[in-house]
């Protein structure tokens, strides 16, 4: 073979260099910012699942990030946005510290975390119980088994369930169009929300301030953490990561 052929450009080799440049780093020098001296009924968590630095289709950045490379390939992945965090590391998360004798855990996962979420949930303390949501995102993924459009909010608990209760009629099925990656719709905080107006809550790995929740994580918008890409990092990066390269469909 050729020494050319065997250079061939595929979406791998483009996405190898792509991920040395945008995977983005965690700051800090513990894994985590520290959690607050607080017990709470109610924890609701978003992990940053770590896909094993999997390509993902991402149409909804395509114009900011995918500059330069063809319609065709959407080359995105979870680490591009912030850092990802291994399983057994999430479980380290001292998530018992904050959670108060009676306690329920509503946990983000999508299909492919699920397992992990159950065994998450356990090792922070908690029964797993049901899925307390099902986020319908009107829009489906490629899928390896079937074309994917769901991702799903499992409730955990440990004692009792937190009283007094508020609404009991908040649906399980969320019906609403996905948007930026990641970014969950707001009927679901809010349905939790009327479901125990009463209660201590917070909200894990958040990005926003919810009235009524405290919230924590590495992007809190009033105390936002600086998060940098190995880009950033490295000097010189077009030295060592060679110019891009670009996917041609003719
Ligand atoms: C899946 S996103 C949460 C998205 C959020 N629920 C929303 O709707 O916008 C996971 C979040 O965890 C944060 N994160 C990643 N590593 C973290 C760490 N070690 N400690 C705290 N937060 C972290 C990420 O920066 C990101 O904001």
């Amino acid at each position: 073979m050729l020494q050319e052929e065997k250079r061939e450009i595929t979406a791998y080799s483009i996405y190898h260099v792509e991920q040395k440049k945008r995977t983005k780093i965690n700051p800090l020098e513990d894994i985590y910012p520290e959690l607050p001296e607080k017990k709470y009924q109610v924890i609701y968590a978003d992990p940053p699942w770590d896909y094993g630095g999997k390509m993902q289709y991402d149409k909804s950045t395509i114009k900011e990030e995918n500059k330069g490379f063809e319609k065709k390939i959407f080359i995105s992945s979870a680490a591009f946005k912030y850092p990802t965090v291994k399983l057994n590391q999430l479980k380290e998360l001292d998530v018992s510290s904050i959670s108060a004798n009676d306690c329920l855990l509503f946990m983000w996962t999508t299909g492919p975390q699920m397992a992990n979420a159950i065994e998450l949930g356990e090792a922070w303390g908690f029964e797993y119980k049901t899925i307390a949501f099902v986020w319908d995102k009107m829009v489906h993924n490629p899928g390896r088994y079937t074309l994917s459009q769901t991702e799903f909010v499992l409730a955990f608990k440990k004692g009792r369930f937190p009283q007094p209760r508020g609404a009991r009629n908040i649906k399980q099925m969320v019906k609403v169009r996905r948007g930026k990656h990641s970014v969950k719709p707001i009927e679901i905080i809010d349905g939790i929300t009327k479901m125990f107006p009463e209660q201590q809550k917070i909200e894990l790995f958040a990005r926003n301030n919810y009235a009524g929740w405290d919230n924590w994580g590495l992007e809190i918008p009033d105390k936002k953490i600086a998060i940098k890409t190995t880009e950033d990092i490295v000097k010189n990066t077009k030295d060592i990561f060679g110019e891009q390269q670009v996917l041609k469909f003719d």
